[in-house]
């Protein structure tokens, strides 16, 4: 489990084993909730995949061929399991899984900005089931270290990569709020989708900062409103029915965030209105999507009557 703290000489280790064992010990327990998703694990990870293209826009992992027909059987069951699939698209043993977003375009969008990962000590916060994660590894990071604190996601990434086998991909079911026990650990750290939902932004980047070896970068994806001043909005409940949607700042705002917390160089580079081509339900991920989170007869709005969600990209260097 600590096969990377070699490469983290500042980091609290005792810290972090503590947390690590505390959830070791949730994770073995015979909860319902934690079986759900135990257990399906368990009952696959015994299975290798042959292949890997993770260059391509949907993330492969084996082939059909590899399986016999009753593994087969057992690792769709084991898939449809997992569902919402939220983040995507995937392949795996042949079968496809159309996620909810087609993450592939948010990476399109960082890829022309990607730092140099070869050799990095990465952090992906909030990284969901590792999609990511995988694409990154073609670039030959080091180490990637995916924060991710929900069970579900944590247990979907752990499958994913027990098929496929990349011994430098590791997941921690840990957030944002423990990325200062890391301290001058990451030369890169990509914070995408995870401010909004952050009850106190600059406290989280300022967390982030601490995460960071002077001089690295960091990426940032966020959802935000439109306008020239640094402003932010604080919805009065929900924002696109989200109810854990805090700030949702302008491009502006976000950028003046990340130079207090401690970033210099910071640029904007790319800005777009979210649509139902990226995010929207499939098979996958049966329940509302954007077409449900903006007003029918006025997209440029929220169902609640605020601002639609633009997506914006920042980069910064660790001061
Ligand atoms: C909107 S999704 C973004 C996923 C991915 N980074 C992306 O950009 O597509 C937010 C992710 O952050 C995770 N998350 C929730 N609480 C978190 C926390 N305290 N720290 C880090 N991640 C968290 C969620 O489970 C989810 O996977």
């Amino acid at each position: 489990m600590n096969d990377y703290f070699d490469l983290l000489p500042h980091a609290s280790h005792d810290l972090i084993c503590t947390l690590q064992r505390e959830n070791e010990k949730k994770l073995q327990s015979a909860k319902k909730g934690i079986l759900a998703y135990r257990l399906p694990f368990e009952s696959v990870s015994h299975l290798k995949a042959s292949s890997l293209d993770l260059e391509s826009d949907v993330v492969t992992i084996g082939r059909r061929e590899d399986l016999s027909k009753e593994e087969h059987a057992l690792v769709y069951n084991v898939m449809r399991g997992f569902m919402p699939w939220r983040k995507g698209p995937y392949n795996v043993f042949g079968i496809d899984i159309n996620a909810e977003w087609r993450s592939n375009r948010k990476w399109d969008r960082v890829l022309p900005q990607l730092p140099d990962l070869e050799d990095k000590i990465v952090a992906d916060v909030g990284s969901s089931n590792g999609y990511y994660m995988f694409r990154m590894l073609p670039h030959k990071p080091r180490a990637v270290i995916g924060f991710e604190p929900y069970i579900h996601h944590y247990f979907t990434f752990r499958t994913l990569n027990s098929f496929a086998g990349l011994a430098n991909l590791h997941m921690e079911l840990l957030g944002v709020e423990h990325l200062s026990l890391y301290q001058d650990s990451f030369d890169v750290v990509f914070l995408m989708g995870i401010l909004y939902h952050r009850i106190s932004p600059l406290e989280s980047l300022k967390e982030v900062r601490k995460s960071m070896k002077q001089g690295g970068t960091l990426i940032v994806e966020s959802q935000s409103i439109p306008g020239e001043e640094p402003v932010a909005l604080f919805p009065a409940s929900c924002y696109a029915k989200v109810p854990g949607t805090y700030f949702v700042p302008t491009a502006a705002c976000l950028k003046n965030w990340m130079i207090r917390a401690g970033f210099t160089d910071v640029e904007i580079f790319c800005s777009h209105p979210m649509s139902n081509k990226e995010q929207r339900k499939t098979e996958w991920m049966v329940f509302e999507s954007y077409d449900d989170f903006v007003d029918p007869d006025n997209p440029s709005l929220t169902v609640e009557g605020y601002p639609a969600p633009l997506r914006v990209f920042l980069k910064g260097t660790a001061r």
